[in-house]
């Protein structure tokens, strides 16, 4: 029987799609859908709406549809030598920009075995592109946004975070992105931090904003994002607290919340043994894991454990006994911490970590330790990335040479030429404007 063979993501299933199916149907024979795995499209573009195995339910259930397996890479060849269709059927649009070099591989496979590549007439006035875009318009629900964080961390080799402190920096973190080897980078989650937030009110990071005010700017980002949040909640509070803090995040459709084993007077870390703070005792701090994971509702919200034992010096030892204490407790996931400006300790720790037989994802936050790639990152194991604080402190220094620009030249011209955007960008920035 014929065999033909068809790659796609088929998240936003559109007559683009169908159009595609429909000339395999008209070539006859069977119809193997190669679904690309989250994986697979994380490597080149945002994750899917849909999980794999939802979008395989859709896919399946489509005329002419004769079997769905999994697509591992971009790369069809893998699938393709197992199969050896006798075509290959995709969109004409692959026969210009980055994905030539793909279909090349194809039709220079198929030759091998006498197949073919057939190059099906694009379908104008539709794309999956467009659809993304009007999605993202319309927003996101707190179910989907939720349940996004463990899909980025299963599908990529690492999930880069940026803070966000008010619904402006939310908008940057969710819009901004940059073309890097033929492929679109943007920031994969957003970080609600207890110091930048601290910051724009005035106010020092030693747990003074309450859990209401800080769910107000929280609710602003919300409203202009739709990626995955992750909740910088100090050390949780007490235990009777924790409990409803996770309650309320998770109605919001945040993903995780990040709680640190320090007890007392809350402190920056990035102070380190420059002013008193106090770590929690093990078995105190695993009772407030405990009280997290039983608040919440879904698999999907994370509680992740702190480990503050590399900044108030107690060594290697302390941080790797308390990340197996945290694990048992059912953290899941571990943030280690630094404010070394070598890697080295962050590094020992993840060499040893990577060893644990029942390992959870890791997290870093490389602010002192800032020249560390994230390639680097991931060949220790890392999983996800957060910039904590970087868009705060670039705004300060540059509204300071603003003001100082005016005072000097008794006018804005000098400041609004070189250091301004342009009022009519300002007027516009804003979705609705
Ligand atoms: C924050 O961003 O508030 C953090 C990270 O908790 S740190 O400032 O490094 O402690
Ligand atoms: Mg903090």
């Amino acid at each position: 029987m014929t065999k033909i063979y068809i790659g796609m993501s088929a998240d936003l299933l559109h007559p683009g799609h169908l159009n595609i199916i429909e000339h395999a149907r008209e070539i006859g024979g069977e119809i193997i859908i190669g679904l690309l795995t989250d994986k697979a499209i994380a490597s080149y573009k945002r994750l899917p709406y849909m999980s794999w195995e939802q979008r395989k339910i859709v896919i399946e259930n489509v005329k002419g549809v004769t079997n769905v397996m999994p697509q591992d890479t971009l790369d069809y060849v893998p699938n393709l030598e197992k199969i050896r269709p006798d075509y290959v059927l995709h969109g004409d649009d692959w026969k210009t920009g980055p994905q030539q070099k793909v279909r090349q591989r194809v039709v220079d496979l198929l030759e091998t075995w006498g197949g073919k590549v057939v190059d099906v007439p694009y379908t104008q006035g539709i794309s999956s592109t467009k659809l993304n875009n009007a999605l993202r318009e319309v927003g996101t629900t707190p179910d989907i946004r939720a349940n996004r964080l463990k899909r980025l961390i299963t599908s990529k080799d690492i999930v880069t975070v940026c803070e966000a402190h008010n619904g402006l920096t939310g908008l940057i973190v969710e819009n901004t992105s940059v073309d890097k080897n033929n492929q679109k980078k943007e920031f994969d989650a957003i970080w609600i931090s207890s110091l930048t937030q601290s910051a724009a009110k005035a106010k020092p990071d030693i747990g003074y904003l309450d859990t209401t005010s800080r769910m107000e700017v929280l609710n602003d980002i919300l409203e202009v994002t739709t990626k995955p949040i992750i909740y910088d909640a100090d050390n949780g509070g007490p235990i009777e607290h924790f409990f409803f803090t996770v309650r309320s995040l998770e109605r919001l459709g945040v993903s995780a919340v990040i709680i640190e084993d320090k007890v007392g007077l809350k402190k920056n870390s990035l102070f380190g043994t420059d002013v008193v703070q106090e770590q929690d005792t093990i078995e105190d701090f695993c009772d407030k894991i405990k009280a997290g994971k039983s608040a919440r509702v879904t698999d999907s919200f994370m509680v992740i454990a702190r480990i503050e034992s590399l900044i108030l010096e107690q060594g290697l030892d302390d941080a790797l006994k308390r990340a197996k204490a945290y694990i048992d407790a059912g953290a899941d996931g571990i943030m280690i911490h630094s404010r070394q400006k070598d890697f080295a300790e962050i590094k020992a720790f993840c060499d040893q970590y990577a060893n644990f037989a029942n390992r959870k994802p890791l997290v870093v936050v490389p602010s002192s330790f800032s020249h560390v790639t994230e390639k680097e990152l991931v060949s220790s194991g890392v999983n996800v990335v957060i910039y904590a604080n970087q868009l705060l402190r670039a705004a300060y220094p540059s509204m300071i040479k603003t003001v100082e620009s005016i005072l000097r030249n008794d006018r804005a011209k000098e400041a609004s030429d070189s250091y301004c955007m342009p009022i009519k960008d300002i007027l516009t920035l804003i979705p609705g404007s």
